[in-house]
């Protein structure tokens, strides 16, 4: 049975366009009025306008004719620089900004942190005598500098301390589905160590699962049969000899439950609010384990998994492709001791933002990167993506000093702490959650900006037609437009889900984002993800020759932040959104159990204040209606007349509710059409504007300015007050990372989950959130 509210506040039609007309009366009587009293000459004063000798994106393009990422990524890869750590990359960061023409300033948060001090792993045979000890270390190899000298210990952020020993069994991938067919088997993890491979989901998630069935340790590595065809079987070399694995590479990273129910990004000690001097602290344990953690290489792994050989079951879908172990689970009689000890200490983080104020300065762009990486290189992770930004502030910054104004604010930001837990801008984003609602327009993500030649994008739907047309304007090195060498691989721009510094701005705060990044493809040199072999050496040889793709990258991010800025309209698609809206919902009612659709339901709707504040504040008012009563509010007729749930005549049963959200999403298709058409004719009015009369400019200046707050605010509808289920800092109905995978998207989450927890009333209060939502932004959005 549901009580919940479902919240829909619509003002009758007819007042609400007499509001915007006496709102333009009098806003353009104030701006007669002002500009007289300022003795401000207008026309020219209404829409600033640069010099039409400017050609901004020449200047940009020529600017990155220089490529200088290298010199960059030669930098950032040349010390050690863990969250935390390296106060001068922080400082030469902000200088080079300020070299650029930006203002800057430093951003620091004190927040829990793990860095390693010790590690053990042994294999013991069943007299317990030790017969293998891990040397838990990678190789120095002669030909790559980053791996003489100075190196990081491996080891995994926020695994916990501990001292075990026990039986082992190997447990796959460890995801939710695999410790099921563990347990289908009769193989029992409880009290043993686990030993899993890498891939499929997040690896926080692993160490969560393993802990919820209770197992005492967990082993991660790498399995050669997840690289695909460039393996040593195949007769490539390994790095760096050729593009194989190197043998002895570990993948670092953090343990934290990302996305995974109870959790929260960011600093596990303050979940939803930021950590400043003096905030109360929580018990971490929520997002992260409890048991201890190693990550380990496939040669080091080796005899562990060999003395598995022949013990346990064969499961389907277990196998992966290591030497000599044929993938049964064990146990055995053999067992593992596993140590782990690693300082927890709440330290400083800094975060570097630089900006370039723009005439709107209310409406502003946020590129960012993060800086820390687990090794002393990081070339691809995140340092490539750190000489992008650079290479993006250094065009922006010659533009500027060109005698260009802007017409948005662009930030940058340096991320710190972004490897542990989506840290620096969980807790940035947490601190400026308010004024990031009200100004920013949207956020632009760029982690590994390359590690391959291949495009990839994630995106909220009303930023693909931004990333698509400004990609034509782009060369891609190997021939044709970047644009074209993306929709050779691509059909569509994906959904976002986590594992970078997007989520706090979409999931959270409701801030249209996307991600980009080249990478490598089937046949192309095995990336050595939070190995010391990403390092600048292996980015050189087999990464980026002559950092071509970064500089690409650069290119496109600078053009697509300038096209952003300087489109009068703001450069969003919303029918694109109401389009991916429509298939998602498809792809989810098409998995609702037949018998459910017969169901009645029986839910009551009611007006839901504090849903109607929450819209209220983070639109800045513009998505309700202040003048008018809010409603008691069911259901929205496409003719926006409200059914009133309470005095129906005849019971509804899921089937209806389902058609009906079906409809409400094709006017919401239609709507959204509408909107965009209104956002070119309006640009092609501002276009032309001097050709008009100076009180038909003062309209069109007021238009604008309140179709671009309707684009500006519109993803920030789509929040829930409450949050996901189990996951309330994930406010985002459409958008979240996938509770059991933690990187992949969920799209519709509410939905979704409830049909895979079988929860027919959650499922039916997801759906009138969706519905009334999509009908409340669509009365909004009616011309
Ligand atoms: C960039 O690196 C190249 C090659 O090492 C060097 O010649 C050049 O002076 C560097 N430029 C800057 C601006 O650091
Ligand atoms: C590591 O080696 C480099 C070059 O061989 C040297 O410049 C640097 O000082 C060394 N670092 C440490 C901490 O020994
Ligand atoms: C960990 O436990 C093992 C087995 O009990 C013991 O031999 C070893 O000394 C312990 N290591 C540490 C660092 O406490
Ligand atoms: C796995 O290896 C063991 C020992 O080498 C052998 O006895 C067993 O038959 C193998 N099992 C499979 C399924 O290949
Ligand atoms: C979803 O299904 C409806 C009804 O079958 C259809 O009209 C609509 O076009 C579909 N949406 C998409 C994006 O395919
Ligand atoms: C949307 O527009 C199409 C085509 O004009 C029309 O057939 C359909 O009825 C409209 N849907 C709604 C819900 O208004």
């Amino acid at each position: 049975m549901i009580d919940e509210k479902t919240e829909v506040y619509k003002a009758p039609r007819a007042r609400k366009n007499i509001s915007i007309f006496k709102g333009l009366l009098i806003s353009t009587i104030i701006a007669i009025l002002y500009f007289n009293f300022f003795n401000i000459s207008f026309p020219f004063s209404i829409f600033k306008t640069n010099s039409p000798e400017l050609n901004p994106s020449k200047i940009i393009l020529d600017s990155l004719e220089i490529n200088l990422a290298g010199n960059w990524s030669k930098k950032y890869t040349s010390e050690p620089h863990l969250a935390g750590t390296n106060y001068p990359f922080v400082e030469w960061t902000e200088q080079k900004f300020q070299e650029f023409g930006f203002d800057t300033s430093i951003e620091t948060f004190e927040v829990l942190l793990s860095y390693p001090k010790d590690h053990d792993l042994k294999l013991l045979d069943p007299k317990g005598k030790i017969i293998y000890t891990a040397p838990l270390k990678e190789d120095i190899i002669d030909e790559d500098p980053t791996t003489h000298n100075d190196t990081i210990p491996t080891f995994l952020g926020y695994a916990a301390n501990g001292n075990v020993t026990g039986q082992y069994i190997y447990a796959n991938y460890g995801t939710k589905r695999d410790f099921e067919l563990l347990k289908e088997n009769d193989i029992d993890v409880k009290g043993k160590i686990v030993v899993v491979r890498y891939g499929r989901i997040f690896r926080g998630l692993k160490v969560k699962f393993a802990q919820d069935e209770g197992a005492i340790g967990v082993l991660i590595y790498t399995d050669p049969g997840d690289d695909g065809e460039i393996t040593v079987k195949n007769g490539y070399k390994q790095y760096p000899k050729g593009p194989a694995r190197q043998e002895s590479s570990v993948q670092r990273g953090s343990v934290q439950f990302l996305g995974g129910e109870g959790a929260a990004p960011g600093d596990p000690t303050t979940p939803g609010y930021a950590s400043k001097p003096g905030v109360e602290r929580k018990d971490p344990h929520q997002s992260i384990g409890k048991i201890p953690v190693l990550p380990i290489s496939y040669r080091e792994v080796k005899p562990i998994l060999h003395k598995l050989n022949g013990h346990g079951k064969t499961i389907e879908g277990f196998k992966g492709d290591l030497d000599g172990f044929n993938y049964t689970t064990g146990p055995t009689k053999y067992e593992l001791n596993l140590y782990s000890y690693q300082d927890f200490n709440i330290t400083p983080i800094w975060n570097v933002n630089a900006e370039i104020k723009g005439e709107k300065s209310n409406e502003v762009i946020i590129i960012g990167n993060h800086r820390d990486a687990w090794i002393k290189g990081g070339a691809g992770d995140p340092n490539s993506g750190s000489a992008s930004l650079l290479e993006v502030a250094r065009a922006l910054g010659d533009l500027k000093k060109a005698g260009h104004k802007f017409k948005r604010s662009i930030v940058l930001v340096s991320l710190d702490a972004e490897e542990i837990g989506v840290v620096g801008s969980t807790e940035q984003g947490e601190y400026y959650a308010k004024k990031y609602q009200k100004e920013v327009v949207a956020y632009f993500n760029v982690d590994v900006s390359v590690s391959g030649k291949n495009l990839n994008l994630g995106s909220s739907p009303v930023l693909n037609d931004l990333l698509l047309e400004t990609a034509k304007k782009i060369d891609y090195p190997e021939g044709g437009s970047l644009y074209e060498h993306y929709i050779s691989n691509h059909k569509y721009i994906p959904t976002l889900g986590s594992g970078s510094d997007y989520t706090v701005f979409l999931e959270h705060l409701g801030i249209p984002s996307f991600d980009l990044g080249f990478s490598g493809g089937k046949n192309d040199p095995i990336y050595h993800y939070h190995s010391n072999y990403d390092s600048y050496h292996w980015m050189e040889k087999y990464g980026d020759k002559d950092f071509i793709y970064h500089n690409v990258a650069s290119k496109y991010l600078a053009l697509l932040a300038l096209e952003l800025s300087e489109k009068e309209l703001i450069h969003f698609k919303l029918n694109d959104y109401a389009k991916g809206l429509s298939s998602y919902y498809n792809q989810t009612i098409y998995k609702v159990p037949k018998n459910w659709l017969d169901k009645e339901i029986n839910f009551h709707p009611k007006f839901n204040l504090e849903q109607y504040k929450y819209m209220k504040e983070i639109t800045q008012g513009h998505y309700v209606t202040p003048i008018c009563k809010p409603m008691q509010m069911g259901i929205i007729h496409d003719n926006g007349e409200v059914m009133h749930n309470n005095n129906q005549h005849h019971k509804k049963t899921l089937k209806d509710l389902l058609h009906h959200t079906h409809k409400t999403l094709s006017f919401f298709n239609n709507v959204t059409e509408t909107y965009d058409l209104k956002s070119e004719e309006l640009q092609l009015e501002y276009n032309n504007k001097d050709e008009l009369p100076i009180w038909k400019k003062f309209k069109l200046f007021f238009q604008i300015k309140y179709h671009n707050k309707g684009l500006q605010y519109f993803e920030r509808n789509f929040l829930y007050h409450e949050g996901l289920h189990k996951r309330s800092w994930f406010k985002h109905i459409v958008f979240a990372s996938g509770r059991f995978t933690g990187y992949a998207g969920q799209n519709l989450p509410g939905l979704n989950e409830a049909i895979e927890d079988e929860e027919f009333d959650r499922f039916v209060k997801w759906v009138h959130i969706l519905d009334s939502t999509v009908s409340r932004v669509g009365h909004h959005l009616l011309l």
